[in-house]
């Protein structure tokens, strides 16, 4: 059976991933999300799935939260095989203009897309390390790429940037021996983030994103990947 955590998964792709997870029968699947009592789509699937799927509050930007969180989980099971740390913002445009920008906005970004995840990661890191198979995912973007560089969305690709370097550490870390992190681009998606215009319906960007979870191995570890399984620069 595979236990997999995912982040920010009451919409967007994480909530298409919890979607698709749950038609597998074979897995404990926690589903987490700042406000689980708005998460009314997120309810209705716990409701049918009440022995595979859990809705747990989680605010990655809030400590004591991450630790509710961990701590709730190891009280369900003794280990972790998957880590999805999909929660993420783009924010406004005091984030992403040269002339508006402002630094309290550009810095929530950084903090919820870059530093976040590494803390999260940090607090499930036990439960990982005791996982089969143990993989953390961090789902990061095109945009984090030094290679792929356009003007705009300055906190933005400075966070994924920085998630992406995050997730290089922690692959070299001996605290996380063991433990496989891979970076995931998830493709254009049609989300509240990504807009009507975006090439890939969530569907199919879950659906190839389970593809390449599944076959992550050690061998991966440290690896920035498209979506489709192929790696990309850094
Ligand atoms: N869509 C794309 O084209 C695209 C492309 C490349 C990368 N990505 C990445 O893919 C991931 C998912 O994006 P998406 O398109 O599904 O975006 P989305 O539809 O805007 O959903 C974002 C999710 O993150 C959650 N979130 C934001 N801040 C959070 C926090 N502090 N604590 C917990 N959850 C939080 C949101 O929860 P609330 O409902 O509470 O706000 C929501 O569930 C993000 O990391 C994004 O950067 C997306």
């Amino acid at each position: 059976m595979q236990r997999i955590l995912i982040t920010g998964s009451n919409r967007g792709i994480g909530f298409e991933l919890v979607r698709q997870y749950v038609g597998d029968g074979d897995v404990r699947l926690f589903a987490t999300c700042r406000n689980p009592d708005e998460a009314q789509q997120l309810q209705e699937l716990a409701n049918l799935y009440a022995s595979q799927l859990h809705v747990l509050q989680l605010d990655i930007t809030d400590e004591d939260s991450i630790a509710a969180a961990a701590a709730a989980v190891a009280a369900k099971v003794d280990g972790l095989d998957l880590l999805i740390n999909n929660a993420g913002i783009g924010g406004d445009d005091h984030a992403r203009l040269m002339g508006q920008l402002t630094a309290s906005e550009v810095g929530k970004v950084i903090a919820t897309n870059a530093v976040s995840p590494l803390i999260v990661t940090q607090a499930f890191r036990t439960l990982m390390k005791r996982g089969s198979n143990p993989r953390v995912v961090m789902i990061s973007s095109g945009m984090g790429s030094l290679q792929r560089i356009a003007g705009r969305s300055y906190a933005y690709r400075m966070s994924k940037a920085a998630m992406n370097m995050a997730a290089r550490v922690l692959a070299f870390d001996e605290a996380m021996a063991g433990v496989t992190t891979a970076t995931v681009n998830p493709g254009w998606v049609q989300t509240d983030m990504g807009g009507p215009k975006a090439v890939l319906t969530p569907e199919e960007s879950a659906s190839a994103l389970r593809a390449l979870f599944k076959r992550l191995t050690p061998a991966d570890n440290g690896k920035f990947f498209q979506y489709d399984g192929s790696e990309l620069p850094w």
